[in-house]
């Protein structure tokens, strides 16, 4: 087959800026063969660097390698380019000081193990050696202050600047530091965007590389506020392997791409259940889901985590499951997503913003 030589070919071009080959990063959009010409378009993110010249000669010089073409057509699209700006009336993004990367963990259904992926990715982070702020974006319901065993730890202020409380080395700021658990809080659009800005700018985070943000399910009003308020490098999605799941994912990651906001990759947690008496892994919701979503969708899947009775009892202890002493294999997991997390977070800030 003509395309299958054309695509090999293409495996081998890496794009001058990013480092990856065009196939496997889906920057190839349409082929056709007609003859023993080759007409391609490609859908590149834009990058800080010109690189399209340097690009099309690479393609040129590995499509004419093959000994039955004579030509290659090539176009060459940037995503992002034709999308709306935001309306006016919505102050400009700013950076947070001393920030680097924030990352949005977002999935379209409650309960997915939102919050125990974003506080163990946090804690993953810090293991590679990363300085981490984690920031509880569920202000209807946050969890976060339990789980780290901080509940009602009010955040000093200096200087007029909330002072993030700091546990297992990671930096921690969360409604449910300030109220009583359980107390109802109507929150409505524009107090929700207020509650954002100051925990992104009146808060002082420090030198971060990372600041994690758990949100709340759905797609509401909160991810805009973020997205609108300041720079997310890239959004992390948490699915569980069940279809209505996967839909629900979607949902996340349309709204993700509407708020301009890069997918890094699809973490599915609940997974599988291991036997801790023979260690056979028995996919209770079924398998492929998270695949299914890298095929349908493009997006990479970046692990599985089990599920685990410990998740649910280091919710309730304040220790989370990274923190625990024992060798588990859940920590190599998360510090594998940790790692590819980061790595991504890398090549998306060569990337300029939209
Ligand atoms: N892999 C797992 N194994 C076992 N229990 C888990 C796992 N992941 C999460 N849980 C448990 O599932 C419950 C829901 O998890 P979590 O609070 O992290 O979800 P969430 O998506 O943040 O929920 P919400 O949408 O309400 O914010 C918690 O009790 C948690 O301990
Ligand atoms: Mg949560």
């Amino acid at each position: 087959m003509k395309m299958d030589d054309v695509y090999s070919a293409l495996r081998n071009v890496s794009h001058p800026e990013l480092e990856k080959d065009l196939v496997s990063e889906g920057f190839v959009k349409d082929l056709t063969v007609e003859g023993n010409r080759v007409i391609l378009s490609l859908m590149l993110p834009e990058t800080k660097r010109n690189i399209e010249g340097e690009l099309r000669k690479l393609i040129e010089d590995a499509v004419k390698a093959i000994p039955w073409a004579e030509s290659v057509e090539i176009q060459v699209n940037y995503t992002g380019a034709q999308k709306a700006k935001p309306k006016g009336g919505i102050s400009k993004k700013r950076e947070i000081p001393g920030v680097r990367h924030v990352i949005a963990v977002t999935s379209g259904k409650g309960g997915v193990g939102k919050s125990t992926v974003a506080a163990n990715l946090a804690l993953a982070l810090e293991h590679l050696g990363y300085k981490v702020g984690l920031f509880d974006g569920d202000i209807y319901g946050p969890s976060i202050p339990k789980m780290f065993g901080i509940e009602r730890l009010l955040p000093r202020v200096e200087n007029n600047k909330m002072i993030p409380v700091e546990r297992y080395g990671i930096k921690i700021l969360s409604i449910g530091l300030m109220i009583e658990e359980d107390t109802p809080i109507i929150w409505r659009g524009p107090l929700v965007h207020k509650a954002y800005e100051q925990f992104f700018f009146d808060a002082n985070w420090g030198e971060l590389d990372f600041l994690i943000v758990d949100f709340p399910p759905g797609t509401g009003d909160p991810q805009i506020s973020a997205a609108q308020l300041t720079i997310i490098r890239g959004g992390v999605a948490v699915t569980t392997p069940q279809d209505v799941s996967i839909q629900d994912v979607k949902k996340a990651i349309r709204m993700l791409e509407k708020m301009d906001v890069p997918m890094i990759g699809v973490i599915e947690n609940m997974s599988y259940f291991k036997c801790p008496k023979c260690g056979y892994k028995s996919y209770i919701f079924g398998t492929g889901g998270g695949e299914r979503l890298v095929k349908e969708m493009g997006v990479k899947l970046l692990g599985q985590i089990p599920i685990d009775p410990k998740f649910t009892s280091s919710g309730d202890t304040g220790i989370p499951v990274m923190i625990l002493g024992e060798n588990l294999e859940v920590k190599e997991v998360f510090k594998d997503v940790a790692r590819k997390v980061a790595q991504k977070a890398e090549e998306l800030e060569k990337i300029v913003a939209a």
